[in-house]
């Protein structure tokens, strides 16, 4: 099945590192990310939990769980926690889910190469997934999907800067540039009509071009 934003985030009971989830009900009122790991024990992979247990308080702050998934079982997470903890100065501090019946990542599309009807003529890489991230909104839907090759480590600040971008959207009607930062100018969506777009910007906006209206980004 191909997961597009606007979709409902399928939902699904999962063993992690922290006991069983159903995942609707794990996200809660909140903001969520799910991202997928090739394997336990590689180090890219190792790199990128580390580096999200280093971010978990920016994540938090913007009302965001984080929940890591790879195709093995929580048995051998825990194992490789403590590689993640001694090599990266941080110790898993969000749930991993284990799932080596690959029934997560098969209902989240996140392996690189076909299902096919049978193991047979599956290698061990076939089963691995690619590096996907999936940002879920408090209505449980699908607001954006990245997917990299599993050699390349994800960027994370990238991440953040997605769900703060993905948050100002839902709350304030506005859409974020090329490079958007934090703090910059932002641009009314599109579908909001000047004479909405008035009664919240009674000062009026920038506009370069009949279809850009830049404002300051609302506090
Ligand atoms: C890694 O995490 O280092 C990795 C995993 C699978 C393929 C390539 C790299």
């Amino acid at each position: 099945m191909t997961l597009r934003i606007n979709d409902t985030a399928p939902n699904f009971t999962a063993q992690t590192t922290e006991g069983t989830i159903d995942f609707h009900d794990w996200i809660g009122d909140g903001w969520a990310i799910l991202f997928s790991h090739p394997k336990d024990f590689t180090p890219v992979c190792t790199t990128e939990l580390g580096t999200v247990a280093s971010l978990k308080p920016e994540f938090e702050r913007r009302g965001c769980k984080v929940l890591g998934i790879s195709v093995d079982g929580v048995s051998d997470h825990r194992e490789w926690s403590k590689d993640i903890e001694s090599s990266q100065g941080h110790a898993l501090n969000y749930p991993l889910i284990g799932d080596p019946e690959l029934e997560v990542v098969k209902l989240y599309d996140m392996l690189p190469a076909d299902e096919g009807d049978t193991a047979e003529g599956r290698t061990p890489m076939d089963n691995a997934t690619a590096r996907s991230v999936f940002v879920v909104g408090p209505d449980k839907k699908i607001k954006a999907t990245l997917t990299y090759p599993m050699s390349t480590g994800r960027n994370f600040a990238e991440i953040l800067r997605l769900v703060d971008s993905c948050q100002l959207t839902a709350a304030e009607q506005v859409a974020t540039p090329a490079n958007w930062e934090d703090g910059d100018d932002v641009i009314i969506l599109p579908a909001v009509s000047d004479e909405v777009a008035r009664e919240k910007y009674p000062e009026g906006w920038q506009q370069p071009l009949p279809y850009m209206r830049i404002v300051p980004q609302p506090k």
